[in-house]
């Protein structure tokens, strides 16, 4: 089966648009207000650091953590810059969200589980979170209410376009061997889909996540490669906010512009099977981190 994908690939990858690398000749979005959720985790450090630099200097920042002190160690400093503001909450804290979402145009939710764990919420709860905090600031806005464009971190898997490139069996197997993460998405996207009036959505729908060196990321809303790495994806998620030809786009692919990528399949087929024993042993990884505690005093 991997073999039968790994030629399918090979004779699509071809047909990628080349790698838009456009900040040079492409108009520019100015957004002025931008906010950012999951900032701690490996998608939203990418995207923070990008916005640190000092091309957005006069950028107001806004980012909300669980853990001030997870993103004081990854950002030393950070509360100290100039135009950034840090809020510690839960994400179920709508009066804290609604302070922290005040006058921002532009929100990026990089929040997920990469793990297929039964009951995982953190999506909707964060959607439900948002959504309560954007209709208090709408009814309590003085002119006409701007809605910020909401830039979900979604999946390929939920695109049909980028579905119906994957053969079947495999695109079985993704869907249940992330099947928790998908459905805590899923429920996420139907929240803020529901609330056009409220903000307006764009999906950003990556393959496998990958830690690897930066190769140059391609947005398409056509293909996906097999994999982005975490820096490519940091930086198609800037491009999309911050490029006009993106403004209206509601979904879009970003892959890793390399192409040699089929040496991710064996790191992708250990994902897979890791969540497709957590699918059907609902135990598994309860077992697998206590079987990690015990041979290595730690969890993975
Ligand atoms: N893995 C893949 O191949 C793949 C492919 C396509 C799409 N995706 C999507 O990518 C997402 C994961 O992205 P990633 O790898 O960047 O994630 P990550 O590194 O695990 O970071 C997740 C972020 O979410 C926060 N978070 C998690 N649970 C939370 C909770 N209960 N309350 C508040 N914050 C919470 C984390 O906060 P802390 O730092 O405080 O823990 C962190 O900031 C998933 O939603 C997945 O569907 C993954």
């Amino acid at each position: 089966m991997a073999l039968v994908y790994e030629l399918f690939l090979l004779s699509h990858c071809s047909h990628f648009r080349p790698p838009m690398f456009s900040f040079g000749n492409m108009p520019l979005i100015e957004p002025s207000r931008v906010c950012i959720l999951g900032a701690t985790g490996r998608t939203g450090r990418g995207v923070l650091q990008i916005f640190l630099s000092e091309r957005y200097r006069n950028l107001e920042l806004h980012i909300y953590v669980r853990s001030q002190a997870k993103l004081l160690a990854l950002f030393p400093g950070i509360e100290s810059y100039a135009g950034v503001k840090v809020f510690e909450g839960s994400i179920t804290n709508v009066k804290l969200l609604t302070q922290c979402l005040s006058g921002m145009d532009t929100i990026i939710t990089t929040l997920g589980e990469n793990e297929n764990i039964p009951g995982v919420r953190v999506l909707n709860d964060a959607a439900t979170t948002t959504v309560s905090a954007l209709e208090t600031l709408s009814q309590e806005a003085t002119y006409d209410w701007n809605r910020p464009r909401l830039i979900l971190l979604s999946s390929a898997t939920w695109n049909t376009n980028f579905a119906a490139a994957r053969p079947r069996p495999v695109h079985w197997a993704i869907r249940n061997a992330f099947c928790y993460s998908y459905e805590d998405l899923l429920r996420a996207q139907a929240i803020y889909a529901a609330q056009p009036q409220l903000l307006q959505l764009c999906l950003v729908q990556p393959p496998a996540l990958i830690e690897e060196e930066p190769t140059g990321h391609i947005l398409s809303t056509e293909k996906v490669s097999l994999a982005v790495s975490y820096a490519d994806l940091a930086a198609g998620i800037v491009e999309i906010v911050t490029s006009e030809a993106y403004r209206d786009t509601s979904a879009i692919g970003v892959s890793s512009a390399s192409e040699d990528q089929l040496h991710h399949l064996p790191e992708m087929g250990r994902r897979i099977v890791r969540g497709i024993l957590a699918r059907y042993a609902p135990w598994y990884f309860a077992l697998e981190w206590k079987l990690w505690g015990l041979l290595f005093g730690h969890s993975t």
